[in-house]
């Protein structure tokens, strides 16, 4: 766009920010997915109110994150992967498992653990309608940015 066309500052996101589209766009699709930066895929959803932006593909093996259900495990909400139905919360990323107390002790018991944040999530910025994706710029390698180089780009994603 010229500058005479460009919004106030005030009402502009920041420069790193990328439009995703409107909001009311996406809510009503719920999942969509975008190619950020000419080359990160990155899917963004919206569940229960919020937005929420991820690598498209699963840390684990590459899965097709679009598919997965939304569903809330040790009370954090998780997107699971269609795949082998790891999850991921959608706060933070992280790989949620189920851990066994004591291997030795019939019936098991497990309780939930964290695997650590193992898929890269990013910004949602929502400015008048419109809403924006902020790369996550951590440089500390995150699992899931296997998945974003060349080699996993090429094809398209089969469900
Ligand atoms: Fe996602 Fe294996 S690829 S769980």
């Amino acid at each position: 766009s010229t500058p005479s066309s460009s919004p106030p500052p005030s009402s502009s996101p920041a420069p790193a920010s990328h439009l995703i589209g409107r909001k009311e766009d996406i809510v009503k699709a719920g999942r969509l997915i975008k190619t950020v930066n000419g080359c990160r895929e990155i899917l963004v959803l919206y569940h229960q109110g919020t937005l929420h932006a991820m690598d498209l593909r699963c840390y684990h093996a590459g899965g097709p994150l679009q598919h997965g259900d939304i569903e809330e495990f040790n009370g954090r909400l998780c997107i699971v992967c269609p795949w082998h139905k790891y999850k991921i919360t959608l706060a933070e990323g992280e790989g949620l498992y189920q851990a066994v107390d004591d291997p030795t002790v019939k019936p098991l018991r497990t309780h939930w653990r964290s695997k650590g944040v193992k898929q890269r999530m990013h910004k949602v910025t929502e400015v008048k309608g419109s809403v924006y994706v902020t790369l996550n710029d951590c440089s500390e390698a995150i699992e899931s940015d296997v998945y974003q180089t060349e080699r996993y780009r090429t094809g398209s994603i089969q469900a």
